[in-house]
């Protein structure tokens, strides 16, 4: 059996750079408990062969005394073991607590029962995409209880917490698919929180997501203006049922007309619309305060029609927007 073999039968296959650091450690500390194993287990036996009860007149005196030096030899030799554990795991743990500057950064929300995973970009999606060969920083959160993230082949596991920022890091060696989990029971679904880290080659990496990052692939200009709502936070101001929330509903939005502060009257068009949402505080709608931040540079004019078009199925005036105009 060759030694990697053997090593693979305690630990999974070793994809990062921390793992020699886990791994190392582990095994010099196994390798102690082993020898010490060994020495108690010799020591055992002799002394039951040497101490076996025997004739009463063959027995010895009691002494009951410690032999001092022995005593002192075995605290030493303990208190050494305990170091030595201390120091082989000490500029692994450091290392795997600092993440390095200029990591990529993904966002990772734990839920129950799912992960998500945030990219720079917004994409979002529910297995984790890497590239090789580059520092991997991971913002962990938790959206209701205790998690944690485990990715047994590069040797992270770090809990995700509700209500508190935790970071880890990695770089991943070898591009392959590995398993990703919580190791923290969080209830029923627990089991569902099973996910997969990708780690692509750089290039492919790149080709991934630039592929994702057209969020107009694969959906409709509708499915889009819903998508953006959700991943610029519109949904935090203004709700889709008519409820009133910091900001008017979009429901019933497109097609129909709204009194501004000022006293004016403006109908929720396509150009308005795009004025609202580049430069909402130009005609801010009475009864709402002037507090939405402008989209310029964020949301661009393909995505503006989107929203559009969304707002379109949102409103019962939404087909017929020119008539409408009339109508009033
Ligand atoms: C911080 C809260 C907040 C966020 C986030 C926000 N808005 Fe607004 N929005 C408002 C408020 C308040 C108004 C009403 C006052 C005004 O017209 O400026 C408004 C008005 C609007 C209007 C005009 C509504 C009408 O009835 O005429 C549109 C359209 C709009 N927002 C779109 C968006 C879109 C799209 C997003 C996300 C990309 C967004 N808003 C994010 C608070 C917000």
């Amino acid at each position: 059996m060759t030694g990697s073999a053997l090593l693979s039968t305690w630990f999974p296959e070793a994809a990062s750079t921390h793992a020699a650091s886990v791994d190392e450690p582990f095994y010099w500390i196994y390798f102690a408990a082993v020898c010490f194993l060994a020495l108690f287990m010799g020591l055992v036996l002799i002394q039951l062969r040497v101490y076996r009860r025997q004739d009463r007149d063959q027995l010895g005196a009691v002494t009951g005394r410690p032999n001092p030096v022995f005593v002192t030899l075995w605290v030493a030799a303990a208190m050494g073991l305990a170091l030595f554990g201390f120091i082989t795991g000490l500029p692994g743990f450091i290392n795997q607590t600092t993440p390095p500057w200029g990591a990529f950064e993904i966002d990772v929300t734990a839920s129950q029962w799912a992960w998500e995973f945030t990219y720079p970009n917004g994409h979002v999606a529910d297995t984790l995409h890497v590239p090789v060969g580059r520092p991997i920083r991971l913002n962990l959160g938790s959206t209701d209880v205790s998690h944690s993230l485990a990715v047994p082949a590069l040797r992270v596991n770090k809990a995700a917490v509700p209500g508190r920022e935790v970071q880890a890091w990695f770089e991943v060696t070898t591009p392959g698919t590995y398993a990703l989990q919580s190791n923290t029971f969080s209830g029923d679904g627990f089991a569902d929180m099973r996910s997969e880290l990708v780690a692509h080659a750089p290039v492919d990496f790149g080709a991934w997501m630039e592929e994702v990052s057209d969020i107009f692939k694969g959906r409709t200009l509708v499915e889009v203006g819903e998508l953006l709502y959700t991943r610029h936070g519109c949904a935090a101001c203004h709700s889709v049922d008519g409820t009133k929330l910091v900001g008017p509903s979009f429901k019933d939005l497109y097609g129909y007309e709204f009194d501004t502060i000022e006293g004016a009257r403006v109908l929720a068009d396509d150009a308005y619309i795009r004025q609202s949402i580049l430069e909402p505080n130009i005609s801010v709608i009475a009864g709402y305060q002037p507090i939405m931040a402008s989209f310029t540079g964020i949301i661009d004019d393909r995505e503006i029609e989107a929203i559009t078009a969304w707002f379109k199925t949102l409103s019962s005036k939404g087909g017929a927007a020119p008539d409408a105009q009339e109508e009033n």
